[in-house]
């Protein structure tokens, strides 16, 4: 039972037109039904929940089994949240709290030490203890002006091909790309599939797909507009620096484009390749993967650290009881973490911890926002050192 007296379940099979048409409502987008088909294939049994009202569906959440690389190379099982949408006719009478509370009973029950989401709006999930752990930037980069450095690498390499002639190349690229990346997600087959299937509705007024493929990267690509055209980047996978500059190189060579647009992490090296790293402007920047962490020690203890540290942390989770009082032990690079009663050094809440998780945000930041408190400066500039990552943060593909 949901908080306003409708009906909280398992979705059934008769449901999913239903929540076809309310994701549809919700997103103003109408998801094609066989892309539909290959996602439902990673949502577990009992993990899509529906709220109805009579016959109809007025609120949906569900999540899907991913493997999350975290920083180290460690793979931990994470519940990817999605489809959340409440219809219109009945939002803020407490439905995304009910659903949020039974399906993270459910993800608890199944042991995941995580839970995961991309957001809509950055407001809503801080109070269901989601941090956002990784951040997005997005680049416009002025083609015709841009000169790489006399000596930025020019390690060449790079073809054009038919994506979906090479889609197992272009998925190992990926996979060892996912394995060394925090943030990176398994993708099964299926799911490039789907990427490779190129459909009219996914291209947003685009051209078909474009292709470079190099031994260790690949960029996938649209162009857009009428007149002087631009390049859109659907992804860009360098497993190495040599083929992250080769393929910057081959896009930079499209003569007819007027700019590159890419979303990117915000340690990207491509600024650093060029004579004016000003050709490289940031028209927007935000959260893009939010991390609950269910299991506080496991996931504490999965990833590695850049320093050592011994402390208390007091974590409080508002929402569920997944918070409490932890010793950290972190010596070359390994944590040990179990509850204590020893008086604690270090006070935040579970949103902050999910943040701090893949580096990709600093804990002093925090400290300054008061939303990390301790007595003890020194202290927190080591849990600074700690929890950075030796590779940048980015999430593996949207969900
Ligand atoms: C966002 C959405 C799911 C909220 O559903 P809802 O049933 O109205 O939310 P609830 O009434 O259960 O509210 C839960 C809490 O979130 C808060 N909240 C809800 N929507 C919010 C928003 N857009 N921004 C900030 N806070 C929000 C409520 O104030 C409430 O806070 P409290 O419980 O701490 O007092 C719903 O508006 C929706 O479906 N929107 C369109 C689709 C969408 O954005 N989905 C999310 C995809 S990531």
């Amino acid at each position: 039972m949901s908080a306003s007296g409708l009906e909280l379940r398992t979705a059934t099979e008769d449901d999913w037109p239903l929540m076809r048409r309310l994701d549809a409502t919700s997103f103003g987008h109408v998801v094609d039904p066989s892309a539909l088909a290959t996602w439902r294939t990673m949502i577990p049994g009992d993990a899509a929940l529906v709220v109805a009202d009579g016959p109809d569906v007025v609120a949906q959440a569900l999540f899907l089994d991913f493997q999350l690389t975290v920083p180290g190379g460690a793979i931990l099982p994470v519940a990817g949240i999605s489809w959340v949408s409440v219809a219109p006719t009945h939002r803020r009478r407490g439905l995304l709290r009910s659903m949020f509370t039974e399906l993270h009973d459910r993800i608890g029950a199944a042991g995941y030490p995580i839970a995961a989401l991309t957001a809509s709006e950055g407001g809503i999930y801080g109070r269901f203890g989601y941090g956002p752990a990784t951040v997005a930037v997005e680049w416009s980069v002025d083609r015709r002006t841009v000169r790489f450095r006399a000596d930025a690498p020019d390690p060449a390499g790079v073809r054009i091909v038919t994506p979906r002639d090479h889609v197992d190349e272009l998925a190992a690229v990926y996979d060892r790309w996912r394995r060394d990346t925090p943030g990176g997600l398994v993708r099964p087959k299926a799911l490039w599939d789907d990427l490779l299937a190129d459909r009219d509705d996914d291209r947003a007024g685009g051209s078909p797909l474009f292709a470079f493929l190099h031994a260790d990267g690949y960029v996938l690509y649209r162009t857009h507009g009428a007149g002087p055209r631009h390049v859109r980047v659907v992804e860009l996978t360098a497993a190495t620096r040599d083929a992250h500059v080769a393929l910057w190189r081959a896009l930079c060579g499209l003569d007819l484009m007027e700019r590159i647009e890419i979303a990117t992490h915000p340690a990207d090296p491509l600024p650093y390749l060029l004579t004016d790293a000003r050709q490289v402007r940031t028209t927007a920047a935000a959260d893009d993967l939010w991390l609950r962490l269910m299991d506080i020690p496991a996931a504490l203890q999965a990833r590695t650290y850049g320093g050592d540290l011994s402390t208390v942390l007091e974590v409080d989770d508002a929402f569920r009881a997944d918070g409490g009082r932890f010793a950290l032990q972190i010596r070359d690079g390994r944590a040990v973490c179990t509850p204590t009663d020893a008086a604690p050094e270090v006070f935040l809440d579970l949103d902050v911890l999910g943040a701090l998780y893949l580096g990709g945000h600093r804990a002093t930041a925090f400290a300054a926002a008061n939303r990390l408190r301790g007595n003890d400066f020194e202290l927190i500039h080591r849990i600074d050192r700690a929890f950075a990552a030796d590779v940048p943060a980015e999430l593996g593909f949207p969900f």
